[in-house]
């Protein structure tokens, strides 16, 4: 058979590749007891109150969504102090990024982000026809001044994760002012605060006092990490009216299911969950350090609910071995570092193993 002409740059895309499943790794692996402390997961579970709302959703599934998602827009945006207006819903955090491409990038527009960061911003870019641009990070930390550098007319957005992904590195409040202030006036800044729950660092400022200022900054956050819903699939931009109104265009008509809106409502709602997530992080991230020292090894210390950390050894090579012993870490090469891996903070159960196997294959 004869393909069908396909668009050039979809050559240029490599299709997401997820770490393996603990199912997989059982099987492939004659295993019982395997942990993933690979892709950035709440280890506590779902919110209990997002499980009670999404079995009473069960019964309505017969019935499509509401796709624009309104009671959980109100709720959001009076939790987050904004307009309703101010919100986008996704099926994930992801689709958000791609609608924001989607809305902006034209074929030869440049988008620039740090080299070591979420992988999704360049592939939306890629598959709209624009060119990513990557600069250095100085010491796993955002590098502006490399970022204003590599500034073109052809920019279209600067991209900063903040925690960063997967180096757990801030980028503090001046330092945002700074980039704003110097970035081109019809440039973006797209600041995606997917683990911003987690962050206990006096000098981190969030997004929103700029998009009250009417700036041009489109926020990302996401109901995948600290409130236990990754599998639901619900994340949302905040951004002024005028970049919203844009991005709505490019939306599926019932993106994000029923079931993930009852279930964020409730996460939303469930303090209790998300004090005892950010305990239980603090605590492992704690525990990591500790134990990371002892074995000398560098750690970037991390705002996020995962470290990355330098092995000093070849990281695929260690993943593969951990894999055998049932512990499934992501390694740092697809970021372009050959010797780190980037360690989710697990309950203290999986991190224990994590490090009495580290142990054995160092
Ligand atoms: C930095 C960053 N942004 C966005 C996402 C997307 O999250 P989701 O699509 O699960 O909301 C992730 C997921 O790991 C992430 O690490």
């Amino acid at each position: 058979m004869k393909t069908p002409k396909f668009r050039e740059t979809i050559m240029q895309i490599t299709a997401y590749v997820p770490g393996k499943p603990i199912e997989d790794v059982k099987r492939e692996f004659g295993l019982d007891d395997v942990i993933k402390i690979a892709s950035n997961e709440n280890p506590l579970g779902p919110s209990p109150k997002a499980v009670e709302a999404i079995k009473a959703a069960a019964c309505e599934i017969n019935q499509y969504p509401d796709g624009a998602c309104f009671e959980l827009r109100q709720k959001l945006a009076k939790h987050l102090g904004i307009n309703p207006e101010n919100l986008i819903f996704g099926d994930g955090g992801d689709e958000v990024i791609f609608h924001f491409a989607e809305a902006f990038i034209n074929p030869g527009d440049e988008i620039i982000t740090p080299d070591t960061t979420f992988s999704e911003y360049a592939t939306s870019a890629l598959l709209m026809g624009g060119k990513p641009v990557t600069v250095p990070m100085k010491d796993w930390e955002i590098d502006v001044d490399a970022l204003l550098g590599a500034v073109t007319d052809k920019t279209k957005a600067i991209y900063i994760t903040n925690p960063n992904n997967p180096t757990g590195s801030l980028l503090p409040k001046e330092k945002i002012d700074y980039l704003l202030e110097k970035m081109p006036e019809d440039c973006l800044l797209f600041l995606d605060e997917a683990y911003y729950e987690y962050v206990d660092d006096p000098g981190y400022t969030s997004s929103l006092e700029y998009i009250k200022a009417d700036k041009n900054v489109l926020a990302l956050r996401t109901f995948s990490k600290v409130y236990g819903i990754a599998g639901c699939r619900i994340g949302y931009g905040i951004a002024p009216k005028r970049i919203i109104d844009l991005m709505e265009k490019t939306r599926l008509p019932f993106n994000v299911s029923r079931i993930a809106q009852k279930a964020a409502l409730a996460a939303l709602d469930d303090i209790d969950h998300v004090a005892k997530s950010r305990k239980v992080n603090q605590e492992g991230k704690a525990f990591l350090y500790r134990e990371f020292d002892k074995l000398g090894l560098e750690y970037k210390p991390t705002q996020g609910n995962f470290v990355w950390v330098d092995v000093k050894t070849d990281c695929k090579a260690l993943f593969a071995k951990l894999q055998r012993m049932g512990v499934i870490v992501r390694a740092g090469a697809p970021f372009g570092a050959p010797t780190h891996i980037r360690v989710s903070v697990g309950t203290q159960r999986e991190l224990d193993k994590f490090i009495e196997c580290l142990k054995k294959v160092l």
